[in-house]
């Protein structure tokens, strides 16, 4: 039984370098992921436009009809990224000092050897710690919420949903995360690896800290203008980019609209000069008088019962009607109506 324990314990387990592998390949996907978010995200410095325009396109709106797009796409998208983020960091945190005594046993050493990827490398355990919960808030949201993508939702989010303190933490996280981690990835694997290891270590970090910079500052410019937006649409929050942007075209088409159809403004002055309706069974009940008091004239009656005018005999009542009758000089002020129509 002893010799069997030893001889199991010599032989040396794959299974950490397959852990190993998994971590780096994760890692890689969600790095590569990183910066492509970072620009498409960074639309929005371009314009509102732009960024609804890469929202849209990531919702595969131009294989719909109506144009609305399928935020299904994005819910599957966010959910492949969130289960990699959380096998990435399941895996992370089997390197991580789990006690106060490795905790110190590792900053003593960092301090006493003052190397460069060491401190790297605690930069990340710090960094992936803290974006294990704030990555996770960001990612249930956008779970949650896949078809609110869209430069003003967004910006509600950022502002009114106070999300931006998140962002900002978040971003430095991810941008110093990611940079480290894809640089460790080259080291760790001999990618670009040249003739010279030490030139090479140079170049590779000298590209590691040119990349941090660029996608930091997209990422804090992308932020302030989220917060330049959310603030100007404070007072909507909730209203889709499409949907205002319909609100102002048919804004700035109404005007000339009116211009050529009074009937939409004048339509109720109209109704009220056209008693014709309204009066129809007062000329009814103006039979009778009309028959009763024949001598009496009856303007209007005649012309919209020509029997009154069997009954009186009487042409004179002809002129006395048009006079009377409001509906032509409501007629007269809706013609221009008429005419434009
Ligand atoms: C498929 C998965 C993801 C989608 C669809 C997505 C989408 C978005 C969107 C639309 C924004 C703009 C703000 C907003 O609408 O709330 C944003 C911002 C941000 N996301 Fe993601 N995200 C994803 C994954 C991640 C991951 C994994 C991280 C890092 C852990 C991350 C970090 C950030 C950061 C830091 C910002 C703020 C960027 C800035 O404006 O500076 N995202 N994301």
């Amino acid at each position: 039984m002893e010799s069997y324990i030893i001889e199991s314990n010599k032989k040396k387990s794959r299974i950490p370098a397959r852990l190993d592998l998994a971590q780096s390949g994760s890692g890689l996907i969600l790095g590569l992921f990183m910066w492509v978010h970072m620009l498409l995200v960074g639309s929005v410095i371009l314009g509102k436009g732009s960024f609804n325009f890469v929202a849209k396109t990531m919702e595969f709106s131009f294989l719909s009809n109506t144009g609305q797009g399928f935020p299904i796409a994005v819910f599957f998208a966010v959910l492949t990224i969130f289960t990699l983020f959380i096998v990435h960091a399941l895996l992370g945190v089997r390197k991580f000092p789990i006690s106060w005594k490795q905790h110190r046993i590792m900053r003593d050493q960092m301090q006493m050897m003052n190397h460069m990827d060491t401190n790297l490398w605690y930069i990340q355990v710090v960094t992936g710690f803290l974006m294990f919960f704030l990555g996770s808030v960001h990612l249930y949201i956008m779970l949650t919420h896949p078809g609110s993508i869209d430069p003003y939702l967004s910006a509600d989010r950022v502002v009114s949903g106070n999300m931006w303190f998140l962002y900002l933490i978040l971003l430095i996280c991810v941008e110093l995360h990611g940079t480290i981690g894809i640089y460790r990835l080259c080291m760790k694997w001999g990618w670009f690896a040249g003739k010279d290891a030490r030139a090479s270590r140079k170049k590779l970090k000298l590209m590691k800290n040119r990349l941090t910079i660029f996608f930091l500052s997209i990422g804090v410019l992308a932020l302030l203008v989220f917060i330049v937006i959310g603030i100007g649409h404070k007072d909507r929050v909730g209203q889709r980019y499409e949907t205002h942007a319909a609100v102002q075209t048919i804004q700035a088409e109404t005007p000339a609209v009116e211009e050529a159809h009074p009937v939409t403004v004048e339509e109720p002055a109209v109704e009220e000069a056209h008693p014709v309706t309204v009066e129809e069974p007062a000329v009814e009940t103006a039979h009778p008088v009309a028959m009763e008091e024949p001598g009496v004239e009856k303007p209007g009656v005649e012309e919209a019962h020509p029997v009154a005018e069997e009954s009186n005999g009487t042409e004179a009542v002809h002129p006395a009607v048009e006079e009377v009758h409001p509906v032509d000089t409501a007629h007269d002020s809706a013609k221009p109506v008429e005419e434009t129509h």
